[in-house]
């Protein structure tokens, strides 16, 4: 059995692309595993507790209950209209999680790793109250951004403990806090680290995160602050504090197994049970969670005699429109209020989810680029076949209502299925869905090429016999690929299925080998391209919403359009750079800092420009493409000495054209005297890696 969990969204506020990110990969994993035949346990739930739900809910004028109730049913009712299938769904104010988390922190006790101790507290003197969490905000000890409580979220990401932030200020009313003391509970993390250490050398999943949790477990753990003065949240035991919501957010995939085996009939002991564990637990989620799930989760399951994560699958994050996604930019998808109201097929978003990058990439979303993937890809090359195939058989062969057609299908063919199964099942074992979906989407290319080449309009005139073979040799690939790509088209592979007469909801992946006869009934259209229109429509939505939002960063009735468009067009927003001092103008912030793509390109080809003494067209693979660069190192550089050589490039840099040749990003060098001297990163790394 495998158990697959995705990280809990906060029910805090609406369903976004970001979401998705995580949640459609996950359901495209567990549907494919299903086809194949695993036992498949898939769960999560809303994350209810913490101060992002309380600080929320009292901005909105509600309870924390009522503000969940309401988020709950909302991410509900998008994932079922996306087809993300969870076994069960749960919420962690539910009264079977609280006594599961309750459990396990009981354990912990019991085992004697967590300890009382006096620690120093922000205290908001005019809110007469102890700010918590997000309550509180301020500077990040260690980078200098500005931070909430217990997350340097704009900065450099890291966990804080109370009474770490520096200049802390009341978040509700904005007075500078102080310090109080009080007596609070710590998890003896420290503990844990050998644990962790050879915990982390065996643990599966992506290198983003393995790499990070190493970095990170080896270089800096501190003991860890587990209760919070709230009154929202599951109950320490014995005194009047709560604990952290991120103690118990994650015991939410333990009771969320449980209600879902409860459901299925099965044991959730063998899953989260270490004495009888007999299952795999793997966690799907997104890069920015990757130090809780794999150093802070893992001790906590330790330390209480539950069983470890077997695999950490973390998605990369997400860009919208280029620049990074904020909600309060404007830069966001909503999926209730943008894409389900569009009445776009949903089974679009999910193919562009899982083909539009690696997994473990950024994953950037234009509207544009999502109409040309659509439109030139799935419909001109999957849709194209489906429909050509099912519909010349049913029109040539049928009798009106359905044609019938014996089984036939080449070697060739079944070796291009049986390839592409194989390319599937090895792309499964890494998380890698864009190869898996590039090599289903080669299928039908072969399809569409089968089809074409052997011109069955011109041969059912000439040899009906030939003509059948060649169709129902199309039949067995079109049949194929509606099996193979239900996981990640479920809607749309569902209603073609019915045209071959099968619920490919039942089907097995290999049933995609077996050559039968065939029974087409009426061809349905598989995709309604997206007409040019509808882009630009959902394109000026999100304009108007980045508009309004940089209006209002400034605190603008009425925005002034021209100046706006132009920020749009450069990226960025006037407040960020309004607000800079003269002194300051020659500090950057880290956060302006992380603006920039800079990764190690391996170069590929390199020619010198005629006409020019010293530019050098270069061709760099910065990982997930090639990137033309023109360079003015052709005076100290020969090309052929180049070829191959790591170096660092600035990959968004604005594009410009030098003596008429584009240049799409910078390489970086050492200046001596005005002559450039490269760079090359001190070991061997992929191209493509990441700069900090
Ligand atoms: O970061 C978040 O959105 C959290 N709600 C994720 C929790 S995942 C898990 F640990 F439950
Ligand atoms: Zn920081």
């Amino acid at each position: 059995m495998k158990l697959i969990t995705c990280g809990l969204p906060y029910a805090n506020g609406k369903a976004h692309i970001g979401h998705l990110r995580t949640y459609v990969p996950a359901d495209v994993y567990v549907k494919y595993l299903r086809m194949l035949g695993e036992d498949v346990v898939f769960v999560c739930g809303s994350d209810c507790h913490g101060t992002p739900i309380v600080v929320n809910a009292e901005k909105e004028g509600l309870e924390p209950k009522g503000l969940v109730d309401i988020y709950h049913e909302h991410f509900q009712k998008v994932f079922s209209e996306i087809d993300i299938d969870f076994d069960y769904f749960g919420r962690t104010d539910a009264e079977y999680h609280h006594h599961r988390t309750q459990d396990l922190v009981r354990r912990l006790m019991e085992n004697g790793y967590i300890y009382p101790k006096e620690i120093e507290l922000a205290y908001c003197p005019n809110c007469n109250r102890f700010l918590p969490d997000r309550y509180v905000e301020g500077i990040c000890p260690y980078c200098g951004a500005e931070a909430r409580g217990d997350e340097c979220d704009q900065g450099c990401g890291r966990h804080l403990e109370p009474g770490e932030i520096l200049q802390p200020r009341c978040k509700i009313c904005g007075s500078k806090a102080v310090y109080k003391k009080q007596t609070h509970y710590f998890f003896k993390l420290t503990e844990f680290k050998d644990f962790l250490i050879d915990f982390l050398s065996n643990l599966r999943g992506t290198e983003n995160a393995l790499n990070y949790a190493k970095q990170w477990v080896s270089a800096e753990l501190k003991d860890w602050c587990i209760t919070r003065n709230l009154e929202w949240g599951v109950k320490f035991p014995g005194e009047d504090l709560v604990v952290y919501v991120w103690v118990d957010a994650p015991i939410g995939y333990i009771s969320f197994t449980e209600k879902a085996c409860e459901k299925i009939g099965k044991k959730w002991e063998e899953i989260w049970m270490a004495e009888k564990k007999t299952s795999e637990i793997i966690h799907f989620i997104g890069l920015d969670i990757v130090y809780h799930h794999c150093i802070f989760w893992p001790a906590m399951l330790k330390g209480s005699g539950y069983s470890l994560p077997d695999a950490i699958v973390a998605s990369g994050m997400v860009k919208v429109e280029g620049k990074t996604f904020s909600k309060t930019r404007g830069y966001v998808v909503w999926l209730e209020d943008d894409y389900l109201a569009s009445n776009l097929n949903t089974d679009f978003l999910r193919y562009y989810l899982v083909n539009y990058t690696s997994h473990q990439k950024d994953l950037n979303f234009s509207w544009e680029i999502f109409g040309d993937k659509v439109n030139n890809e799935l419909i001109a090359n999957l849709g194209n076949f489906l429909y050509r195939t099912t519909y010349f058989v049913w029109k040539n062969i049928g009798d009106g209502e359905k044609a019938e057609l014996n089984g036939f299908a080449t070697p060739e063919t079944i070796k291009m299925i049986e390839e592409t199964i194989n390319k599937i099942k090895s792309s499964l074992e890494v998380w890698e869905f864009k190869a898996l979906s590039d090599a289903i989407m080669e299928l039908s290319s072969y399809g569409n090429n089968t089809f074409q080449h052997s011109k069955p309009w011109e041969l059912i005139k000439s040899d009906l016999d030939s003509a059948k073979k060649v169709l129902a040799d199309c039949l067995q690939i079109a049949k194929a690929l509606v099996i193979l790509c239900y996981p990640i088209l479920p809607k749309t592979m569902r209603r073609l299925s019915k045209v071959f007469g099968f619920d490919v909801e039942r089907s097995k992946i290999e049933d995609s080998l077996k050559v039968e006869d065939f029974t087409i009934y009426k061809p349905v259209i598989p995709f309604q391209k997206i007409e040019k229109e509808k882009i630009e429509e959902l394109e000026k939505i999100m304009m108007e919403r980045i508009k309004k939002a940089i209006s209002e960063e400034r605190g603008e009735t009425k925005p002034d359009e021209e100046e706006i468009k132009e920020e749009i067009k450069e990226g960025g927003t006037m407040s960020e750079t309004k607000d800079v001092s003269s002194s300051e103008k020659n500090v950057v912030s880290f956060e302006e800092f992380k603006k920039l793509d800079l990764r190690i390109g391996k170069i590929i080809k390199a020619e010198k420009i005629e006409k020019s003494k010293k530019l050098m067209r270069l061709e760099i693979d910065i990982g997930d493409e090639v990137r033309q660069v023109v360079a003015g190192i052709a005076e100290e550089y020969k090309a052929e000495e180049l070829i191959g050589k790591l170096v660092p490039v600035l990959v968004n840099m604005k594009p410009a054209k030098l003596m008429g040749v584009e240049s799409r990003g910078m390489i970086l060098a050492v200046d001596v005297n005005g002559k450039p001297i490269l760079l090359h990163p001190d070991k061997d790394v992929k191209a493509g890696s990441i700069i900090r």
